[in-house]
């Protein structure tokens, strides 16, 4: 008797957890939206050519991501809103990235322009950065 009730428990378990595991199947990872709000880069650039320009961000500025990101509000658990303009440290870049790549075309003759994975740039952030936030030009 005792046996068959643990054996209709285990088949209930089995039963939902395959459902579970269906549903987080066909849902779509949050991953795959476009990015939102690229001004400079490329609105089609693949997920890791955008990672690489961002990773070459950090390691020549000497920060991490949340050095011109926020953190969202009001979602818990809290994510990085990539998206969001609000640090001024966001804007900045944004114009250094439009000068040094300017820089590359202009002066010598490097379009580095949305391919950053495929064309080496000539001048990059470390040229002038060398690891920190702010260059030391002194
Ligand atoms: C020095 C500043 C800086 C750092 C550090 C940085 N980013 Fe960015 N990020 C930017 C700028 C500027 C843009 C917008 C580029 C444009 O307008 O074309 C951007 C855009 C993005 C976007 C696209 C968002 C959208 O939907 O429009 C993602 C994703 C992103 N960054 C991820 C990262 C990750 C992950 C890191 C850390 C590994 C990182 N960033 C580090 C400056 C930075
Ligand atoms: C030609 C030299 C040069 C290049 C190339 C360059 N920068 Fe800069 N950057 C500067 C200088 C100089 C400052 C400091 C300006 C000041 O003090 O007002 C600065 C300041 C900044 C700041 C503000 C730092 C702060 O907290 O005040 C950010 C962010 C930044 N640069 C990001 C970048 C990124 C990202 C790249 C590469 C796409 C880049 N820079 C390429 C020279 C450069």
């Amino acid at each position: 008797m005792k046996l068959i009730s643990y054996k209709k428990i285990f088949a209930i378990f089995g039963l939902s957890a395959f459902v579970v595991v269906g549903i987080s199947a066909t849902k779509k990872p949050e991953d795959d939206k476009p990015h939102k709000n690229l001004k400079v880069l490329s609105k089609d650039i693949s997920d890791d050519q955008l990672e690489t320009v961002m990773y070459s961000f950090e390691r020549q500025l000497g920060v991490t991501c949340l050095y011109c990101h926020v953190s969202t509000k009001n979602i818990t658990p809290q994510r990085v809103d990539f998206a969001s303009d609000e640090k001024p440290e966001k804007k900045i870049a944004r114009e250094m990235l439009k000068m040094t790549l300017k820089i590359n075309k202009k002066y010598f003759n490097t379009n580095v322009d949305r391919k950053v994975n495929e064309v080496k740039p000539i001048v990059w952030c470390k040229t002038c950065h060398r690891g920190y936030p702010v260059p030391n030009v002194k």
